[in-house]
């Protein structure tokens, strides 16, 4: 493969990504419960093409359901989600495949197949949704693994690789399609600062080489400011926040300031229903009584 290829072929996609019209997401009226529990409330938001959007918010606050329901893997209450302006809840089976395929997704655990090598994982969706010859396949399997700094890994079974070359290996995938659209749902969870910083810098470069819409959901406060062009808070089924890193260092939400403090009290009262279970515990304890 020549090395012009391998640049040439991004740009080409960048333009193409980038030129469509309107919002690469937009979501109207979005709500879902689960039986009294209403975890995304009436979410009405767009996100732009080319950039990178962190959604962050508080263990169980509903990050994964908007991702589930963004894929079209969950259907929504009420509301509609638009991917490229396909609404892709009340879409036909082939208009809902179409929209699918202008997306990737990298799940939390990066998900490869075990009895097949890396190669053989990115090239799975290529081969299920088109009918490129192999040589072909080969070929964009190679320039996605090289993307992700995987080209030597090619080979080599899952099992055989690090946790962080997994994730790499799981974002070649998720982009063998040249998707305009990449979800991560927690991306650096379980990896060390160093590997972490080579995710955010994988993330950023191709939002900015594939003209990719990126979607992150992540707690990590370094990555956040590493990478977020804009930052959503999600917290009691609303979007609470939406601003740049920089609005969200100054924010006097509440919300906001206790997430990134880390502080125990606050609005967002698990860690105090934690803190006053344990409170209650001592005392019994302390009062001679067992829980
Ligand atoms: N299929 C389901 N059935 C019932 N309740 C669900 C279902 N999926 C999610 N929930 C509930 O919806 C809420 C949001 O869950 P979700 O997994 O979206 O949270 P999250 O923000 O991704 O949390 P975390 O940061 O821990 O991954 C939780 O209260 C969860 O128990
Ligand atoms: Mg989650």
């Amino acid at each position: 493969m020549s090395p012009e290829l391998r640049i040439e072929m991004p740009e080409a996609r960048r333009e193409t990504h980038l030129r469509s019209q309107g919002p690469a997401i937009s979501v109207r009226g979005l709500s879902k419960s689960y039986g009294d529990n209403r975890v995304l409330d009436n979410l009405s938001f767009d996100l732009e093409r080319g950039r990178v959007y962190v959604v962050m918010g508080p263990s169980g606050c509903g990050k994964s359901t908007l991702l589930r329901h963004l894929i079209a893997a969950e259907e929504p209450d009420a509301g509609e989600v638009q991917i490229d302006g396909v609404d892709i809840h009340s879409a036909n089976r082939r208009q809902r495949e179409d929209a699918k395929r202008k997306f990737g997704v990298l799940f939390q655990s990066a998900a490869l197949l075990n009895g097949l090598t890396v190669a053989q994982n990115v090239a799975l969706p290529i081969q299920r949704h088109t009918d490129l010859p192999q040589s072909t396949i080969d070929l964009m399997v190679r320039l996605k693994l090289e993307l992700v700094g995987m080209g030597e890994a090619a080979d080599k079974y899952p099992y055989e690789i690090s946790g962080g070359m997994k994730k790499r290996a799981g974002l070649a995938r998720a982009i063998a399609l040249d998707p305009a659209i990449v979800f991560y749902d927690e991306p650096s969870a379980g990896l060390d600062p160093v590997m972490i910083g080579v995710i955010d810098k994988l993330i950023k470069d191709l939002t900015s080489k594939l003209g990719i819409t990126s979607v992150v959901i992540t707690h990590e406060m370094p990555s956040i400011f590493r990478i977020a062009d804009e930052v959503l808070m999600l917290f009691g089924g609303k979007i609470v926040f939406r601003g740049t890193p920089s609005d969200l260092r100054t924010s006097n939400s509440p919300v906001v300031r206790q997430f990134l403090n880390g502080d125990p009290e606050g609005p967002i009262n698990a860690p105090r229903q934690l803190a006053e279970l344990s409170q209650r515990l001592i005392g019994d304890v302390g009062r001679g009584r067992t829980p």
